[in-house]
């Protein structure tokens, strides 16, 4: 069988050979009904009928893995596919650093990867939940069209993520299966596992600024697992990562178009204050300062997803073989950190400081410093922009201690300069920092639907080039 081509001739496309493996085959087809009525449900509210021209992935071969077309979204493919085995692998980091990497799961680490794999499938519905409502007011078709692509491949690494459950997990496997369609994004009840995937995605500048910062979580904790000794994983992740990317460009770029617009809206109304709110908000386009505030909301709420920054779970983790760093086939270490230190910012007497920290222990520390610099990146371009139309603003992310909520500065109120406040400070500046209701209302009332080809909202601008190199005026949704 043709492991790079996706098998079509089963219900569910995959390049794993389900047709041979009818115990695994059957327990997806025993999922797959569940999954739709959850994606009926849960799924892009009110879109469900229109054409959307999507990509699906066909293929893992890097040169031309998906294939663009109309599709429904009920109908849409979803599969299950894994990067090729590469031969001869080893386990590139922990005790088992240089041994062969394992294609079973070893016992003693069982119930580890069970919740690597849960918590990660968990964010995968989790994101579509949130943004089910945004459709409505998509600022283009080509806007709306990015946010189903999005949607419908969270939706795909939802399968990945069950595929290794209902394989390797036995019984646990199929009831953690069916748990993660159970639970919902922001429900009293029985809520998504993580913060962040419980807040409310309101509008669009909130959905960009999630695919920029909240995805990006997910890039690095997929590039972690992608190292992992547990091969299954590892493959399953790094083709993850391929539809990954799309999303942060959506997000990255979308914020851009944002900036872009509110820069010449300034430019041609002769407005040089950033700051003069008003006048800025009266042309239909989002101020810069309110582009910050949603920055440092969404930038602080990811930074939680990285978790205590003093971590015996991801130390255990690492140690075990199963969750590596960023990139750790190219870091020049010994890759098992048992006598090495790593610096990690913490509270100590109340001040602001690094410590060293055994680097086993400061992983989540490792990861959340290395997702701040890429995450960094992207804002570099963005005030590239603001600075070619000459306007003195530059957005900033905010200091790490900034409205925290997990870690070492959830105790703490700090500013976005990193300098602590008390809880009165906190509570009479907080709008310098975060939306407040007033900002909130502006948006929402800029939130009008664009739906007419090749037009675009007042406060975006087009994109530089479109999906698929698809002319401007290109019909990305048709809506039923
Ligand atoms: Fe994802
Ligand atoms: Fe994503």
């Amino acid at each position: 069988m043709d492991l790079t081509n996706v098998d079509y001739r089963e219900k569910i496309p995959n390049n794993v050979n389900l047709t041979e493996d009818r115990r695994v085959l059957k327990a997806l087809e025993g999922w797959h009904p569940g999954y739709l009525d959850w994606w009926k449900d849960m799924g892009p509210e009110g879109f469900q009928e229109s054409l959307v021209y999507l990509r699906t992935a066909v293929s893992v071969d890097p040169k031309g893995w998906a294939k663009f077309d109309y599709v429904r979204m009920p109908e849409y493919r979803w599969g299950i596919l894994l990067a090729p085995q590469e031969e001869n692998r080893t386990i590139p980091f922990g005790q088992h650093f240089g041994e062969p990497v394992w294609q079973e799961i070893p016992g003693e680490h069982r119930a580890t990867l069970r919740r690597l794999v849960v918590i990660q499938g968990d964010t995968e519905p989790a994101s579509v939940e949130q943004q089910r409502h945004l459709g409505k007011t998509a600022p283009s078709l080509y806007d709306m069209r990015n946010l189903f692509q999005v949607n419908v491949e969270e939706g795909r690494h939802l399968w990945a993520m069950v595929y290794l459950l209902q394989k390797y997990f036995g019984t646990d496997g199929r009831e953690e299966a069916e748990a993660l369609l159970q639970r919902r994004s922001g429900d009293a009840d029985s809520p998504r596992m993580l913060g962040a995937f419980n807040e409310k995605t309101p509008d669009w500048l909130s959905f960009f600024m999630f695919t920029y910062f909240t995805d990006r979580d997910g890039k690095m904790q997929l590039e972690a697992l992608a190292q992992s000794g547990f091969d299954p994983l590892s493959r399953t992740c790094r083709f993850m990562l391929t539809e990954e990317a799309h999303h942060m460009f959506v997000g990255e770029t979308g914020v851009t178009r944002v900036i872009q617009r509110t820069c010449e809206a300034m430019k041609a109304a002769g407005i040089t204050d950033p700051y003069d709110i008003e006048k800025v908000r009266k042309l239909g386009v989002i101020d810069l300062p309110t582009i910050q505030k949603k920055a440092n909301l969404h930038f602080s709420l990811t930074l939680d997803l990285f978790g205590n920054e003093i971590s015996t779970n991801a130390a255990n983790a690492f140690h075990a073989g199963l969750k590596g760093r960023y990139r750790e086939s190219r870091l020049d270490d010994d890759h098992k950190l048992e006598q090495s230190t790593y610096p990690v910012l913490r509270l100590i007497d109340g001040r602001i400081q690094n410590e060293d920290a055994p680097a086993l222990s400061a992983l989540n520390m490792r990861l959340r410093d290395d997702y701040v610099n890429d995450a960094n990146v992207g804002v570099g371009r963005w005030n590239k922009v603001i600075e070619s139309f000459g306007i003195p603003f530059e957005i900033r992310l905010p200091h790490v201690a900034f409205h925290r909520h997990i870690g070492e500065f959830a105790k703490i109120k700090a500013d976005v300069a990193g300098k602590q406040l008390s809880d009165a400070e906190w509570a009479s500046r907080r709008s310098e920092f975060l939306p407040n209701d007033a900002d909130k209302d502006f948006i929402e009332s800029l939130m009008q639907p664009q739906w007419e080809a090749g037009k675009f909202a007042s406060w975006i601008a087009p994109p530089k080039v479109g999906i698929d190199n698809k002319p401007g005026e290109f019909e990305y949704v048709k809506i039923a």
